[in-house]
């Protein structure tokens, strides 16, 4: 048994990933971590090579579905706490098919939050006291915003509008339930889009990196308007980690990079940076890729997170700018063509013709 451990549900996944390295990089006071995924597409074990042989690192592979096995390796390692990654997050895949999207973050969110409650109620003492089960979600639950709303705070009201964020939205709302009705030790923090290494080239950002380096067309949903709050992956490891050890039980923290901006920003700033790290590219320069494309139906317009409370209370702020950030996130795609090469093969390839017919 690891004694002083924490148990992270998909952590080979983008953000999950970074989490780990982040954690066992920083010592983060000698605590082991044990990672629960059942390697969907999106779970990849190379994002971790790095630590998989580091003694404070265990890995389970399971589905949070799973009751039975959630129980056991609650019981075999005795976690202090659980962070909860383990997700369906690609809205577009939600609207050609949900039936995951349910399965796993609504009733994996729940068999997770049953199991947590029975492992609890067995604890004593200080391990009882301080026992967090800290769920992760996204700003996507509170709908969308016009150009001149105000941000989203802690207290607006919920109102998803794809099969993804009506999901989380349900577990969410578990979350706070088995607070409010059980005094499971709970915290939520609802983020808005991270990028940088390691992000599944499904998504706006490794996208667009990915099809400017091959010279294939970069797809622009609508009239690339709709307005996404971008954070440094980093940075949102770092809020998780001040909300674990500092936040206030049951309550939810909104976290974001104060960092609006455009798809077609987004998109101009990574042709713009390639266009000067790859001036020898078969398109140059690389805007010259994009392409308008038919919009994502019910496509949200605007997300902007206000993050004041977390500001006030914990003392987090982003450290990174998006043009460091965008840098990094450039160069280190740039870096890592094995990596690449390892998730854009079969189902990647699958993937990007149902839904661009590219
Ligand atoms: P991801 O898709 O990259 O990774 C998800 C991970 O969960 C994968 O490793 C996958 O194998 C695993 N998983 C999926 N179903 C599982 C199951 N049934 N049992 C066990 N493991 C399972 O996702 P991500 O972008 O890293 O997001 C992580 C979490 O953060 C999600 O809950 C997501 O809703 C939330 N979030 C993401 C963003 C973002 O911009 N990516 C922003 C805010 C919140
Ligand atoms: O806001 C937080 C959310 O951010 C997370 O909860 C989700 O898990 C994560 O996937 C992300 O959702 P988005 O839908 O905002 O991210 P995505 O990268 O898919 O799209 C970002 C924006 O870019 C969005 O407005 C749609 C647009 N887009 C996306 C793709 C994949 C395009 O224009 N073209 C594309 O090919």
């Amino acid at each position: 048994m690891l004694r002083n451990s924490i148990l992270v549900t998909g952590g080979a996944g983008f953000i999950g990933s970074n989490f780990i390295l982040n954690w066992l990089r920083a010592g983060s006071g000698g605590d082991a971590i044990v990672n629960v995924d059942n390697l969907t597409y999106a779970g990849n074990l190379e994002n971790l090579e790095k630590i998989s042989s580091d003694p404070r690192y265990t890995f389970a592979k399971g589905d949070i579905v799973d009751r039975r096995l959630i129980a056991e390796v609650l019981a075999q390692h005795a976690p202090r706490a659980i962070v909860h990654f383990a997700a369906e997050s690609h809205v577009d895949r939600s609207i050609h098919g949900p039936d995951d999207f349910i399965r796993t973050n609504v009733n994996g969110t729940f068999s997770l939050l049953e199991e947590s409650r029975a492992y609890w109620n067995e604890l004593e003492g200080e391990k009882k006291r301080d026992f967090r089960f800290l769920h992760v979600s996204t700003d996507e639950v509170y709908g969308s915003l016009t150009a001149d709303d105000p941000a989203f705070t802690e207290t607006t009201a919920y109102a998803p509008n794809s099969p993804y964020s009506a999901s989380k939205a349900a577990s969410d709302h578990l979350v706070r339930a088995y607070h409010h009705t059980y005094g499971l030790p709970t915290l939520t923090t609802n983020c808005s889009n991270n990028y940088g290494p390691f992000q599944f080239p499904e998504k706006l950002i490794p996208l667009t990196i990915l099809n400017a380096l091959a010279g294939k067309p970069i797809p622009v949903y609508g009239d690339g308007k709709n307005v996404r709050d971008w954070l440094y992956v980093e940075d949102h490891c770092e809020a998780i980690c001040a909300v674990l050890h500092h936040g206030r039980i049951g309550e939810t923290y909104n976290i974001g990079g104060m960092n609006e901006k455009t798809n077609l920003e987004i998109v101009d700033s990574i042709c713009s940076a390639l266009d000067t790290m790859r001036p020898n590219d078969s398109v140059v320069p690389h805007s010259h890729l994009i392409k308008f494309v038919a919009d994502r139906p019910g496509h949200d317009r605007r997300y902007a997170m206000d993050i004041g409370k977390i500001k006030a209370e914990l003392g987090w702020t982003p450290r990174h700018s998006f043009e460091t950030g965008i840098r990094e996130t450039v160069e280190w795609y740039l870096a890592n063509s094995a990596w690449i090469a390892g998730v854009t093969s079969g189902s990647y390839r699958q993937w990007m013709a149902k839904q661009y017919s590219l």
